[in-house]
C-alpha cells in the first residue's frame, strides 16, 4: 500500500516508521503524499487510537527534506513546497488523537520539524536534533522556526537556527524539546507503554486537552475561551458520565469514546 511507509497497527496504536533508511529517511514527495494518506485515516478510523512517528534503521529518524528535490526550484515552487510541509505538519499537531515522535536517531531539519509538530517526543540515546538549513543557504520551511521558539524559547531556538549545530538528547531533555530518554533497542516499548496509558483515557477528553493546549499558540483563539468550551463539552459525553459514576463506585472507568 505504501512505498516509502511502513505501518502496523497493534493495540490501536499505529506505528508509522519513515522507510527510506539508504537515504536516512528524507522526507521526499512520496513521503509527504504517503503521511498525508495515513494522516486520512488515522483521522478518520475509529480502530487508530493513537500514532507513533519513526524513522527506519537505527542512524536516523529523519534527516531533513530530500535535498536532492531542490534542484531546479524557483521561489514560488520552494514557497509551495513550504506551504505543503506547513499544513502536513500541522495536521499531526492538530489531530485529535495523540501523536508521539520515537526519534531514534538524527533529526535534522525537515525531521526535527517533523518531530516537533508531534504532541511530544521520546528520543533513543544516539538522538541527534538540529535545524543546518543555514548550511544550505536556506531557513526551515515546515514550521520549524515557530515550534523551536515555542518548546525550547528563543534565546536558545535562535542559536540552534543561527549556527546549524546539533544538539544530543541529553540536551534536548534538558531544553523540553524531548520528554524521556531510554535506549534504541528499548524506544518503541517505551512509546508503547506511554500510550497504552493515554489510550486507557476517555478519547474525546484526550482530544480537548490537544485542541485547548494547541490554542496557547494559535493568536486567532483565546485559549481559556477553548478551554471553557472544551470543558463543558466533556459534560456531554457518555465517558464524563462513565468516569465520574466509576469513580463514586470505586471501580476503573471503562470509556467508549462517546
Ligand atoms: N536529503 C537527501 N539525501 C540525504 C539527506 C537529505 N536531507 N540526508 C542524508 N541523505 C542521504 C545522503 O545523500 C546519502 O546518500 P548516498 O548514500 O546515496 O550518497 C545517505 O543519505 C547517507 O547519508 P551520509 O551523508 O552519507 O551519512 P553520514 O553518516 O555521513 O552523515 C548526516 C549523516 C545526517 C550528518 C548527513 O547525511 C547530513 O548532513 N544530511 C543532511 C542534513 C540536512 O541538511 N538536513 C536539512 C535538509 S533541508
Amino acid at each position: 500500500m505504501y512505498t516509502s511507509l511502513f505501518v502496523l497497527l497493534e493495540h490501536g496504536v499505529l506505528t508509522v516508521v519513515i522507510n527510506r533508511p539508504d537515504k536516512l529517511n528524507a522526507l521526499n514527495n512520496t513521503v509527504f503524499e504517503e503521511l498525508n494518506k495515513v494522516l486520512d485515516r488515522v483521522y478518520d478510523h475509529k480502530e487508530i487510537k493513537s500514532v507513533i512517528i519513526t524513522g527506519a534503521g537505527s542512524k536516523a529518524f529523519v534527516a531533513g527534506a530530500d535535498i536532492s528535490e531542490f534542484g531546479g526550484l524557483n521561489k514560488t515552487d520552494a514557497m509551495a513546497l513550504a506551504k505543503r510541509g506547513q499544513d502536513t505538519f500541522a495536521r499531526i499537531e492538530n489531530c485529535p488523537k495523540p501523536i508521539i515522535a520515537a526519534v531514534n536517531g538524527f533529526a535534522l531539519g525537515g525531521g526535527c520539524e517533523l518531530a516537533m509538530s508531534c504532541h511530544f517526543r521520546i528520543a533513543s540515546d544516539n538522538a541527534k536534533f538540529g535545524q543546518p538549513e543555514v548550511n544550505l543557504g536556506l531557513i526551515p520551511g515546515y514550521g520549524g522556526t515557530q515550534r523551536l521558539v515555542q518548546l525550547i524559547g528563543k534565546g536558545k531556538a535562535m542559536e540552534l537556527l543561527m549556527s546549524g549545530n546539533m544538539i544530543d538528547a541529553a540536551e534536548a531533555k534538558s531544553l523540553g524539546l524531548v520528554n524521556h530518554i531510554t535506549t534504541g533497542t528499548a524506544l518503541l516499548d517505551e512509546c508503547k507503554k506511554i500510550l497504552e496509558v493515554i489510550n486507557s483515557k476517555a478519547p474525546l477528553a484526550i482530544a480537548g486537552c490537544i485542541k485547548a493546549a494547541n490554542a496557547v499558540y494559535d493568536e486567532n483563539k483565546d485559549g481559556y475561551a477553548v478551554e471553557i468550551e472544551e470543558f463543558g463539552n466533556s459534560f456531554d459525553t457518555d465517558d464524563m458520565k462513565e468516569g465520574t459514576t466509576a469513580f463514586l463506585e470505586k471501580r476503573k472507568a471503562v470509556f467508549k469514546g462517546h
